[in-house]
């Protein structure tokens, strides 16, 4: 209606930090007080020693298994124990925070910058570990609605969309409809290069861009692939898009500092040396044998203790919409890595408040085999004061006359089911993060990847394959009737003939 704007809320910090990074402007990361006020923490508090009748975990059930997890994290540090797949130890992320040189970041850097500067929009690519990581760090990074922004706002980056990821035409459709009119660039991420949804979605963008620009489309792609194995990287080099490695000893759910995630936020003009930087803390962090000095072995002693206990879901709940995509990584880290043998817990990602009013009820009271872990965000980069209403009819004044605004609200979303969850049997853990940046967010990535990575020798096999996600891609093939897979497809489909349908 013509003069209602609605206006009147002040500058967004979220775009204010995404123009500030435009600008050149850094956080301190490399001064120890910084990086402390930076430093996320383990919070055990409620868990331990669960009031109710189902198994408690108790401090004394992590001292047992000390010893274990040293044992681990020893053999870890060493290389050893079942970490091969296909002959390489799968461990290079372990020391790739200090490998990584400022050279590489600033070419990485300057190649998201030579593309970003010629294209409208950006279009990454990936499945998997090729995906969720990269994803979860533009989501927590950027403003919500980032496409929606403009250029400048954005920090005068493109839009930034994902395919690849699923298989549905229909979303598929809608994403080319938002990059219709659009100079369009695109960063093609598969270490094996054989994945089919990434291939698929690679077909039609490359073909759809090269009947509009034919050879000056070949500039617009950047392709991502393993470095000896990828079939990716012959086809990069027949048409000569430009390339970047992954390197052959690390496994997709622990690549996202490899050049894997770096290329994508490079993009999205994220600080990929602080980003770096909060690896590299959390590395030095977690080289400590002294099980109650590292959060990464307390985390893997904490969850498997749970895990002996009969825990079998973990949910991962945070308060957090741009942090709810960690949860989704971590969806993918754990049970690809723990899912093994019939080992593993189910992880479930949550944004409570939402969550709370739907399976929230089967957490408090349901079948008692829940382990929860909150990501709680500490400092949003917004604060939302609530406005005092003379009538009072929904009664919430007295949130203003406590000095409670949505941020100290947004708290109590988790303290408030930590405490109630803990008095209905589910132990849980917290772990805060002070603010949502590139450090703490490394942070995260390195004690989760160093956890499940104990994790395995405490489960017994190996953390870095992903034996039973090869099953079904080879169903796949056989089913899709790809050559050198016609014969499992026919007997695939011999069983299937023969099975009793039941359909209603
Ligand atoms: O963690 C993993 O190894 C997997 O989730 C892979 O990342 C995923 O299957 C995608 O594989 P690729 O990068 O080979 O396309």
């Amino acid at each position: 209606m013509e003069g209602m704007q609605l206006i009147g809320f002040g500058e967004n910090n979220s775009i204010r930090a995404q123009k500030q990074r435009r600008k050149g402007k850094k956080n301190p990361f490399n001064e120890g007080p910084w990086q402390l006020a930076n430093r996320i923490s383990l919070d055990l508090t409620y868990l331990f020693d669960t009031p109710g009748d189902a198994p408690s975990i108790t401090f004394e059930d992590i001292e047992d298994i000390a010893p274990q997890v040293i044992r681990a994290h020893r053999m870890l540090k060493k290389d050893q124990g079942d970490i091969y797949d296909h002959g390489i130890p799968m461990t290079g992320w372990q020391n790739l925070p200090g490998e990584i040189t400022q050279e590489h970041l600033k070419e990485i850097k300057s190649a998201a910058r030579g593309l970003g500067s010629q294209i409208d929009a950006f279009v990454s690519l990936g499945i998997g570990g090729s995906s969720l990581g990269i994803e979860a760090t533009f989501k927590a990074l950027t403003h919500t609605y980032f496409n929606q922004l403009s250029r400048r706002e954005r920090g005068d980056v493109p839009e930034i969309y994902f395919l690849g990821q699923n298989m549905d035409p229909d979303y598929f459709r809608d994403t080319l409809d938002m990059l219709k009119g659009k100079t369009v660039g695109m960063n093609v991420i598969s270490k094996s290069g054989t994945t089919t949804e990434t291939a698929i979605a690679f077909r039609i963008l490359r073909n759809l861009m090269e009947k509009n620009w034919g050879q000056a489309a070949k500039s617009l792609i950047y392709v991502t692939a393993g470095a000896a194995t990828g079939a990716l990287q012959e086809l990069s080099k027949h048409e000569g898009y430009k390339t970047f490695p992954i390197p052959d000893n690390i496994a997709g759910r622990y690549s996202v500092l490899t050049d894997a995630g770096l290329v994508g936020l490079a993009m999205a003009n994220i600080d990929i040396e602080e980003f770096a930087a909060g690896f590299e803390y959390m590395r030095n962090v977690t080289m400590s044998d002294d099980l109650w000095e590292n959060p990464s072995l307390v985390h893997a002693g904490a969850r498997y203790a749970a895990w002996l206990k009969g825990k079998k879901i973990e949910v991962v709940a945070t308060n957090s919409l741009p942090l709810y995509g960690i949860a989704r990584w971590m969806e993918q880290l754990f049970p690809e890595s723990e899912g093994h043998a019939g080992h593993g817990m189910w992880v479930s990602p949550s944004l409570y408040p939402e969550k709370l009013h739907a399976n929230g009820q089967m957490v408090q009271q349901g079948e008692r085999n829940i382990l929860e872990t909150f990501l709680m965000l500490r400092e949003h980069d917004n604060r939302i004061t609530i406005p005092h209403d003379k009538n009072n009819l929904d009664g919430l004044n007295f949130l203003l006359d406590k000095g409670q605004d949505m941020n100290s609200i947004n708290r109590t979303v988790i303290e408030g089911p930590a405490y109630a969850h803990y008095l209905g049997d589910v132990p849980n853990m917290t772990i805060e993060i002070p603010r949502k940046n590139a450090f703490c967010l490394g942070e995260i990535y390195y004690m989760m990847e160093k956890s499940v990575a104990i994790s395995g020798y405490l489960l017994g096999h190996n953390p870095f394959t992903q034996p039973g996600v090869e099953d079904y891609k080879r169903a796949m093939f056989a089913l899709l009737g790809k050559p050198g897979f016609e014969q499992e497809g026919k007997e695939i489909k011999d069983k299937i003939s023969k099975m009793k349908r039941v359909k209603i």
